[in-house]
């Protein structure tokens, strides 16, 4: 029989319109794009069609495992309108079901990201105006499919509407306490900094994933993340796993015992390798591609934190050489 895991994943859905360019333009000078693209971006999304292409791997035991992947976000349009549209296809195409996702109606546009991209560097500016999902629209539509799951559960949420999903992963974590058999974990990614309510979400996930800037905006460095680590461990759960990412150098890691000092068991783990020619062509979405690794090598495939956190990190350097994410399970295994 195989392991069923189930593995949700909250966040912004994104349009990407991509300009590809060889350098950053100067402001108020013009330039001629040497690419434009329309791409179905979001961090969660983008995870989850990473982890699309492990599907069908077994665990690190030898034994099958059944992965089940949702999207749980807000769509602009309805079902039918969006049916053929790549937001909707890029993720169903690959067998990730959109079924815990809302459909807001015509009057919505859905978040829009125009990225500068040169080959190794990604300028974002983006325009967001959806309503985002309240814990009520969680509890009525989302809610049931996780209850409803099989196997083993991970539910993973961008820190974003911090207020109301505190809410929900209290919900979630209530109804968590009346599986006790029942593998469920949750997991929040700390992107961009001193969202309201955002500290209180630390106390709610099993693992905590930082991004550079989430640390740096707190006075740490890309050269001070094991002290970054030392300073936030004690303001999580006890037991919470946390993980920040740094960019080409890698990830740093913290778990195991805490004193009261923050002091526990740190691990660098360096950056993958970039493989073709061309070198790094595309970052978009790296750091996504990091959690899509990270969290399928814990949530499936059975890693333990460090063998995940480096899986992760290989998932993230194969993709920079690859333009868009396709393409990554045939260069990084597990
Ligand atoms: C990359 C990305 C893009 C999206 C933007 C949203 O990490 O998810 O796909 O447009 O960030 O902030």
């Amino acid at each position: 029989m195989p392991r069923q895991v189930s593995i949700f994943m909250y966040g912004a859905l994104f349009k990407d319109i991509i300009l590809g360019v060889d350098r950053f333009p100067a402001e108020d000078s013009k330039l001629a794009a040497r690419t434009v693209q329309t791409r179905r971006g979001g961090n969660t999304g983008n995870s989850l069609v990473v982890m699309s292409q492990y599907l069908g791997e077994s665990d690190i035991h030898g034994q099958r495992v059944d992965v089940d992947l949702n999207m749980i976000g807000c769509y602009a349009g309805t079902p039918e309108s969006q049916a053929a549209d790549v937001m909707v296809t890029d993720l169903t195409s690959r067998s990730i079901s959109i079924s815990s996702c809302i459909f807001r109606g015509p009057e919505f546009t859905d978040p829009t990201s125009w990225i500068i991209a040169t080959p190794s560097t990604r300028t974002i500016v983006n325009h967001n105006t959806m309503p985002e999902l309240s814990s009520a629209e969680f509890e009525a539509h989302v809610l049931p499919n996780i209850v409803s799951a099989s196997g083993e559960i991970w539910a993973h949420f961008e820190g974003r509407n911090c207020l109301e999903l505190s809410r929900m992963i209290a919900r979630l974590d209530q109804w968590r306490t009346s599986q006790p058999d029942r593998r469920i974990r949750i997991s929040v990614e700390f992107e961009k900094p001193r969202r309201l309510g955002m500290e209180a979400l630390l106390k709610q996930c099993d693992v905590a994933i930082f991004s550079a800037v989430y640390a740096a905006d707190y006075g740490y460095d890309a050269d001070h993340h094991d002290e970054f680590l030392r300073w936030i461990r004690p303001q999580c759960l006890p037991g919470c796993i946390q993980v920040i990412t740094n960019g080409d150098r890698g990830a740093t890691l913290a778990q195991g015992p805490t004193d009261r000092h923050g002091e526990c068991l740190l691990t660098h783990i360096p950056a993958g390798k970039v493989y073709g020619d061309a070198g790094v062509v595309d970052t978009i979405g790296a750091g996504d591609s990091f959690i899509g690794g990270y969290i399928l090598g814990m949530a499936a495939l059975q890693m333990d934190p460090r063998p995940a956190c480096e899986f992760g990190c290989r998932v993230a350097s194969a993709k920079c050489g690859l333009v868009g994410f396709d393409g990554v399970a045939l260069l990084v295994k597990p």
